[in-house]
């Protein structure tokens, strides 16, 4: 069994206070203990109860409750992780100027725990320059900011300025809370290790037309690559991701390339490829597509009782991104195989590093073992990495965040 990490979540006075709730519950079904302190602002926005009743501890807000146990130093100093979502214009300031004013404030300055913070605020208090310059203040302090997301803002107005959703906030943070020591001072440099790297990543499964109604697909959710993209952007990568037919969220924060066949991943791939320092072939790449696409459905009174298809080999986006890249740059690539058997699924892996010619590959078992699904389509993954010469550079078994954090971890 894990041990519970202590995650104090901040939330001060926003709108998007209620959507807090669901980071505090995915920070506990996670196993981990939390701790809110809501300001007094946020109160108005949420109710203590419903936030007690969730963390299951007392929500704090007052600075003179708790003197006798130094409150306002005590939750702070116990904290792993300290997320402050929504972060508002108001509370960024005062972050950045080191006020402690509140209990919130007194928290995140006697804590030395790695601070997540989610800004929410209208599209003129995220551009004001008041703003801009805190944020770059906090951000220069190792503080990772999440977001904010663009969409549909409290009025009838959209734009930049919406929280990041819950999902994607829980996400980096706990990838920020995997890469650090519980509370530890090295903490801001290990955490951006990969500051202003381009990364490319490409994620998911491609689907390949048969008509206009069918494709050939795969079973692939992109729930690793999508992961790899997360954990990247907590490190301080500028990420660009190339996605096909996810089944995931992906954070707003991350510039996405939505593609569906292998074709239009290649070239998708293939202009990014260029600018990018570090380039990741997660996706479950279709080998085959179908010769010719059908204009109309096929019509199985016409096709008869077997339907034969012919399909024709898509390029190999890995093997050429490979051929073509710069001097410096690092390109990984992934194994996707059924056997069963570690010393052969190895060599499947050295093979395939030797034909791909990518830097390092990425070796794990996907399909069925003993009736579950492994590899694709799960929460979690078994992987062991190869460098070009076919020696084994890193294993993890986990979560696809703390697999992507190993996979990372190569180019950090
Ligand atoms: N890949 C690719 N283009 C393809 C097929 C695969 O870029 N047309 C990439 C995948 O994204 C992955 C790596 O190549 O990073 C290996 O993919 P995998 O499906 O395991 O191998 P294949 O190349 O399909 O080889 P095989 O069919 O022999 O397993």
């Amino acid at each position: 069994m894990k041990t519970p990490r202590t995650i104090v979540v901040g939330i001060t006075g926003g709108i998007a206070a209620y959507k807090a709730v669901n980071i505090v519950r995915a920070f506990v079904l996670n196993g981990d203990s939390v701790h809110v302190i809501a300001t007094a602002a946020a109160l108005r926005f949420i109710g203590k109860p419903t936030l007690e009743a969730i963390s299951r501890n007392p929500v704090h807000t007052d600075l003179y409750e708790g003197v006798a146990e130094v409150r306002h130093v005590a939750i702070g100093q116990g904290a792993d992780l300290i997320v402050v979502a929504p972060a508002t214009a108001n509370s960024i300031a005062k972050l950045a100027v080191g006020l402690a004013d509140d209990l919130l404030g007194n928290t995140i300055l006697a804590s030395r725990a790695p601070l997540v913070i989610a800004p929410a605020m209208h599209t003129e208090m995220w551009t004001n320059p008041a703003t801009v310059a805190n944020v770059a203040v906090l951000r220069s302090r190792g503080v990772t900011i999440v977001g904010p997301g663009v969409g549909r803002l409290t009025g009838t107005d959209s734009g930049t300025g919406r929280m990041e959703e819950p999902e994607t906030i829980v996400a980096v943070a706990l990838a920020v809370l995997d890469r650090t020591s519980p509370a530890g001072e090295a903490a801001a440099s290990v955490l951006h290790d990969l500051t202003g790297r381009r990364v490319l990543i490409s994620a998911g499964g491609t689907r390949e037309p048969l008509d206009p109604v069918r494709f050939l697909g795969n079973r692939s959710s992109g729930r690793q690559g999508v992961a790899l993209a997360q954990a990247a952007l907590a490190r301080g990568a500028v990420v660009t991701l190339v996605a096909a037919n996810l089944e995931v969220p992906v954070p707003t924060s991350i510039t996405t390339v939505m593609v569906t066949s292998a074709l239009e991943m290649q070239e998708a791939m293939t202009t990014a490829a260029s600018a990018a320092d570090v380039i990741i072939m997660a996706a479950a790449v279709a080998d085959y597509r179908p010769t010719a696409v059908q204009h109309g459905k096929i019509k199985k009174e016409e096709a008869g009782d077997t339907l034969t298809l012919e399909l024709v080999k898509n390029p190999d986006i890995l093997a050429g991104l490979s051929a073509t890249s710069r001097p410096g740059q690092v390109i990984i690539g992934f194994a996707a195989e059924t056997e069963a058997d570690a010393d052969r699924l190895l060599n499947l892996g050295r093979e395939k590093i030797s034909r791909k010619g990518c830097d390092f590959l990425v070796v794990n078992r996907v399909g069925y073992v003993d009736g579950e699904t492994v590899g694709f389509g799960t929460e979690r993954n078994t992987v062991t990495v190869l460098d070009r010469h076919g020696v084994i550079v890193n294993e993890a078994a986990g979560s696809k965040m703390s697999v992507a954090n190993c996979i990372l971890d190569l180019i950090g």
